[in-house]
């Protein structure tokens, strides 16, 4: 069915104007003012209403082995949850670690989005080992369309690589043209600094943050710096926090080493003290990197603001209240991990555009248009035009809401970001032309997700 989208305003990462956009199929055929449907059409009436291209999360984990367990979302959840928020592609981190086969490992991931994911998804590839095999396998994943891996400096001896596997990693994906993403702290004073912690009875949730300060994830990001510097290979740190480790990928930015960096919407708004209060609560908002200080946040909206943050994801990794409690001995066993997939956008547009911290095409670029132009799905993603795929967010400025567990649709017993206030949210989420979501319900077709084919071009 046709679809006619009338009389809102549309915002791309760089424009802002009145017309009506028409899709034929799954794709923009149109683009003007007045334009007419045949009487099959979808209409949906955006008067007073925004025009965003679908929002896209480049760094999600769904189904994830982690931390002796298993985060709670199934692709069916999540991509509910995600377009709800105007989320309309995400890209999940693929993590079979260090004892798993990788290719094996991609298939399975592969398996589970297929059929199940209502939005469109790829995955990074994570390199969690390098061995004999690693070189033809990689090359196997991205003939099939993955041109992104991803490695973890920290969690040693499951996810994390060493130097020389770093090395190793970041030599291929400069001869593949891939980009490496990368979690960047320093895996061995993460483990010293628990132990020490621990023998010292210190084991509740606060000790978290501790254990993993400001400076670990600095030389981290420095280090992650410096082998992309000596390799020519492009890189994209994931989920950075704070200002030490921000000051490190600026530094090399400006010496003109290929790092771009990426944020996740928790440590723009949530601080320490959410993972220093008593109990399971502290244990709910433990993640990696911890939430900071909150004197980094005006640092990190600074950096949005001017673009040195490309993008805003969420990191989404739910585990609910029972699982978190597997850590009430220890700090060092509570599954790391916060969900988000719902919240970001109208997180990032009350706290950010709505506050006005974030100019509303940066808004538009950090939570969409960047993502598909770093991760090859720029134009069929990330913008508004002919040719580009519908995937639209007609969104309500006038909205007014509370986020809370009882009402949102991830698959999980509590919300990060319970009692918030939301200025705004999507009134209508098409995907590929189809409306999927409309008020905030889901009315749209479960497992219509399709994965994405991105092609190498970072030579
Ligand atoms: O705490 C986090 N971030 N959990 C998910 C795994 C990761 O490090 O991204
Ligand atoms: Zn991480
Ligand atoms: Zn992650």
């Amino acid at each position: 069915m046709p679809l006619l989208i009338r009389n809102g305003t549309i915002v791309t990462a760089d424009s802002r104007y009145r017309a009506d956009i028409y899709a034929e199929g799954e794709t923009i055929t149109r683009i003007g003012t007045g334009l007419e449907a045949p009487p099959d059409a979808e209409i949906v009436n955006a008067a007073g209403k925004l025009v965003f291209p679908g929002f896209i999360d480049p760094h999600v984990h769904i189904y994830l082995p982690f931390m002796a367990t298993f985060a709670k979302d199934t692709h069916e959840t999540a991509s509910i949850a995600a377009l709800v928020g105007g989320t309309t592609t995400y890209i999940e981190m693929c993590c079979p670690n260090r004892q798993d086969d990788a290719l094996e490992g991609y298939h399975l991931w592969k398996s589970k989005a297929e059929g199940s994911s209502a939005c469109d998804y790829s995955f990074h590839m994570s390199v969690t080992r390098y061995c004999t095999e690693t070189e033809g396998q990689l090359r196997e994943i991205v003939k099939d369309g993955i041109s992104s891996f991803k490695i973890f400096l920290a969690y040693k001896n499951f996810f994390g690589v060493d130097d020389g596997e770093m090395y190793q990693t970041l030599t291929l994906a400069k001869q593949l043209g891939v980009i490496t993403t990368a979690h960047c702290e320093n895996a061995e004073l993460v483990g010293r600094l628990q132990q020490l912690l621990l023998a010292q009875g210190r084991t509740g949730p606060e000790w978290h943050e501790p254990s993993r300060p400001e400076s670990v994830e600095a030389e981290g990001t420095g280090r992650f710096a410096t082998f992309l510097e000596n390799t020519g290979a492009t890189g994209y740190v994931v989920h950075l926090s704070c200002e030490p480790a921000l000051a490190r990928a600026m530094a090399a930015k400006s010496r003109g080493v290929p790092i771009h960096i990426e944020s996740v919407i928790p440590h723009f708004l949530l601080d320490r003290t959410y993972a220093e209060r008593p109990g399971v609560e502290g244990m709910k908002h433990i993640m990696s990197p911890p939430l900071r200080d909150r004197r980094n946040q005006r640092v990190l909206w600074d950096a949005l603001a001017q673009g040195f943050i490309d993008t805003v994801a969420t990191d989404h990794c739910p585990f609910d209240t029972s699982q978190k409690l597997m850590g009430q001995d220890a700090f060092t066993a509570i599954p790391n991990g916060i969900p988000g997939i719902e919240e970001r956008v109208n997180l990032l547009w009350t706290y950010g555009v709505q506050r006005g911290t974030l100019d509303i095409q940066r808004f538009v670029d950090a939570a969409s248009t960047r993502a598909a132009k770093l991760f090859g799905l720029f134009p069929r993603k990330g913008t508004i035009a002919p040719g580009s795929d519908a995937d639209l967010v007609v969104y309500d400025p006038e909205y007014r809401g509370v986020l809370s567990a009882s009402r949102h649709h991830v698959n999980n017993d509590y919300n990060g970001f319970e009692g918030f206030q939301i200025e705004g949210r999507p009134a209508v989420v098409t995907v590929r032309g189809k409306v999927q979501v409309k008020d905030g319900q889901f009315v749209g077709e479960k497992g219509r997700g399709r994965l994405l084919r991105r092609d190498p071009s970072y030579f």
